[in-house]
């Protein structure tokens, strides 16, 4: 997959630190597995109070979802504030305004007090219509943040190169380079005497009295607080968090352009949408268009995907020269909110923050002034609405059976005749899913013909995979796992690699 802006001159920092000997022990107050921005925002706050903490990250410091993000630090999540009105209440919608607003307000502090230069920039946040179909959706989003007492502004014109019929914007937003932003956080963080083991991926959790056995791959860790900051949470069914969640994949472009480039940040609140922010690459300002979201493993065209933005990009900018290309993938609960605190009844003192429904700057920040607070025994104004415990209907029935559409029942096979192969045409550079005496095989044909076969079948909770043309990766349609085109898992939730197919001559 290609890298982002953020990571495109990163140098991996944190080696392989776990030898491969089966027999590594630590001890330590807290483990938290992933180093995306939630796990490092949380051992930073939480090595400052004096806890022995490490970190263990399946592949490298923000290599998930954080360092493919959009970077737009804001509390205007789309045209969302009238959704939670009518979903829940104003008063939910008042404390999840307000938990956001605060979080934009603790970056920026974070950022002076560790004086850390990463491109942080405050700016008007904008959701926007070019569609007068639309304009009844943005009156009513204006109307719900009246009704919130939040001061927004209503606006028919914007410095976008094209026509908007309306737009809402929230003042004092932000947007930052996520990646330097980490950097700095992690420099306190090696300070304070925290572990990063990266390329070590969680396997398991077990109860071992009050304490907890954190099991990888290459060894144990025992802590007496486990806090699960992986993106989508591991465990297989506490906390049934495959039943309530599932991921979205979305598309970014970034762009060099001579045109004068806009000032704000802006989403347009159609769907599929369109976002606008700019940003500083390689010394230049530049603009990055996003957009194109749709549910992972969705069979989905190039057209659909990055040429969509593509498009958009040369009918506003036709300087326009694309620097990168990169897709993110985010959690998205059935409830649109996200699962944060106690992991489960089940496991005491092992936290889950996940589900940020692609805002996830300010909503990592939320999730650790929470679990931070609760690990203090200190009450969080914010908690309830976020819950990981919370037992709401589902609303979302649509949602609920995109979720269990598509699975299919372990098939078991493990050789197949290249010729059997050969019989299914299929072009180099190219992956599909074959039948071969009743059973599915997944087969990609790299550049040079060489063929690579896998069982298709979701390592996590057993769906069958979707190709997917543009990663020349095998996509899982239900909670979003996703593996290379030769087996390796590279997306949660599940951590086993897929089972590779001998191929005989
Ligand atoms: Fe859950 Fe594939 S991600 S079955």
């Amino acid at each position: 997959m290609n890298k982002s802006i953020w990571k495109a001159n990163e140098k991996e920092k944190y080696p392989e630190k776990i030898n491969n000997d089966n027999n590594f022990k630590e001890k330590v107050d807290i483990c938290i597995i992933g180093a995306g921005i939630t796990g490092i925002t949380c051992a930073y706050e939480l090595s400052e109070l004096g806890y022995s903490i490490n970190i263990i990250e399946k592949n490298e410091v923000c290599s998930g979802t954080t360092g493919n993000t959009t970077g737009k630090i804001t509390s205007q999540h789309n045209a969302f504030y009238d959704y939670l009105i009518n979903s829940f209440d104003e008063n939910m919608a008042k404390k999840y305004l307000e938990a956001n607003e605060k979080a934009i307000r603790k970056i920026e502090e974070r950022i002076q007090k560790e004086n850390i230069d990463c491109d942080f920039e405050k700016l008007t946040s904008y959701i926007y219509t070019d569609k007068n179909e639309e304009i009844e959706i943005l009156e009513k989003e204006y109307k719900a943040l009246n009704k919130l007492g939040f001061k927004s502004e209503y606006v028919r014109e914007l410095d976008i190169p094209f026509k908007i019929e309306g737009a809402i914007g929230f003042k004092n937003q932000a947007q930052f380079n996520v990646v330097k932003y980490i950097k700095g956080l992690l420099k306190k963080i090696e300070e304070n005497n925290v572990k990063i083991y990266t390329h070590t991926k969680a396997t398991d959790i077990e109860k071992n009295g009050k304490e907890y056995i954190v099991k990888t791959e290459k060894g144990n860790i025992d802590a007496s607080i486990v806090i699960i900051a992986s993106h989508y949470p591991f465990l297989k069914l506490q906390g049934l968090y495959s039943a309530k969640m599932y991921q979205s994949m979305s598309y970014l472009i970034a762009i060099e352009t001579k045109k004068e480039l806009p000032k704000g940040m802006y989403i347009s609140i159609s769907n599929p949408n369109i976002s606008i922010r700019t940003a500083k690459y390689e010394g230049k300002e530049i603009l990055l268009v996003g957009g194109g979201d749709h549910k992972t493993g969705k069979p989905t065209t190039y057209e659909e995907s990055y040429g969509r933005l593509e498009e958009f990009a040369k009918k506003y900018y036709p300087d326009a020269k694309i620097l990168k290309k990169w897709n993110a993938e985010d959690c998205v609960s059935l409830d649109k909110l996200p699962y944060i605190g106690q992991a489960s009844n089940f496991l005491p003192n092992v936290y889950v923050a996940t589900g940020y429904k692609k805002w996830g700057m300010t909503l990592s920040n939320v999730a650790t002034g929470i679990i931070v607070d609760s690990i203090k025994g200190k009450e969080n104004h914010y908690a309830d609405i976020f819950s990981s415990l919370r037992m709401k209907p589902v609303k979302n029935h649509e949602e609920m059976k995109n979720m269990i559409i598509d699975s299919s029942k372990g098939l078991f096979i493990n050789k197949i005749k290249e010729a059997e192969i050969l019989e299914n045409e299929l072009e180099n550079d190219c992956g599909k899913i074959i039948e071969i005496e009743n059973h599915k095989v997944g087969i990609y044909k790299n550049e040079n013909g060489k063929v690579f076969a896998v069982n298709p079948i979701c390592t996590h909770l057993g769906c069958l995979l979707t190709w997917n043309q543009i990663d020349k990766t095998w996509d899982c349609p239900c909670h979003g796992s996703r593996f290379r085109y030769d087996g390796k898992n590279i997306c949660d939730p599940a951590y086993e690699d897929l089972e590779i197919l001998e191929i005989e001559e």
